[in-house]
């Protein structure tokens, strides 16, 4: 597989942290999230329908974490004020997981990243891959939970564009929903005791 050279960005590489998730475990969670077939081929066409407006989605997710203080409070550097090279090279990552998301094969690659991304949440490996002093050591678990909202409710205009059928739209945003909540499971792993998880 081709891996975008994108900085920090490391799915499929042996410096990823490994799922404890076991394969029976991630069926039963695809299970209850209601993950099938059907959604992961409307995954597939968000992913064309998408393409070519990645940067605009990352505007308005950008817009709405910059005009919250309390979200951009994430984002700061050593002086407290938002870092602007920190903002930037997240920003890249973010647009590949957008084109990811679309084109997961849940394989343990994707799995391991999951749990990547998850711990870049954390304490545990917050602010390591920019090379950052931040005064913010962790994304709090309440906001990553809450922002599967804006995630999602964003994403419809956007889906809407290409002049697809209503019932593939709502094909599309229900598979989006669907996807965000799953991979937001699996980032919260590393924030609560394993018997809890
Ligand atoms: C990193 C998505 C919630 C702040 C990232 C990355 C992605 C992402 C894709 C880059 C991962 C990589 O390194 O490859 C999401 C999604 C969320 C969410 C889908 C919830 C639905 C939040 C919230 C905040 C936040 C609520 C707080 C404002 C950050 C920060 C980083 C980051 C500061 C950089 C972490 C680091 O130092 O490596 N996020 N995020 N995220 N996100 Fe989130």
């Amino acid at each position: 597989t081709t891996r975008p050279s994108i900085p920090g960005y490391t799915l499929g590489t042996p410096e990823v942290a490994t799922s404890p998730i076991t394969d029976a475990e991630f069926a039963l969670l695809k299970q209850t999230v209601l993950l099938g077939d059907d959604d992961v081929r409307y995954l597939r066409m968000a992913g064309e329908v998408l393409s070519d407006q990645i940067e605009a989605i990352l505007d308005v997710w950008y817009g709405f974490v910059g005009s919250n203080a309390h979200l951009v409070h994430y984002f700061s550097g050593a002086d407290g004020k938002p870092d602007a090279r920190y903002l930037g090279a997240v920003r890249q990552r973010f647009a590949q997981w957008i084109r990811d998301t679309c084109a997961a094969n849940y394989d343990r690659a994707w799995l391991d990243y999951q749990h990547e991304i998850g711990l870049r949440h954390t304490s545990a490996k917050k602010n390591r891959t920019d090379g950052l002093v931040s005064p913010a050591p962790h994304i709090h678990l309440r906001y990553l939970i809450a922002f599967i909202v804006p995630i999602t409710a964003t994403i419809k205009p956007f889906l809407s564009k290409k002049g697809h059928s209503a019932a593939d739209v709502d094909g599309m945003y229900t598979a989006w929903f669907k996807a965000v909540t799953l991979q937001i499971t699996l980032w919260s792993e590393p924030y609560v005791a394993p018997s809890a998880f």
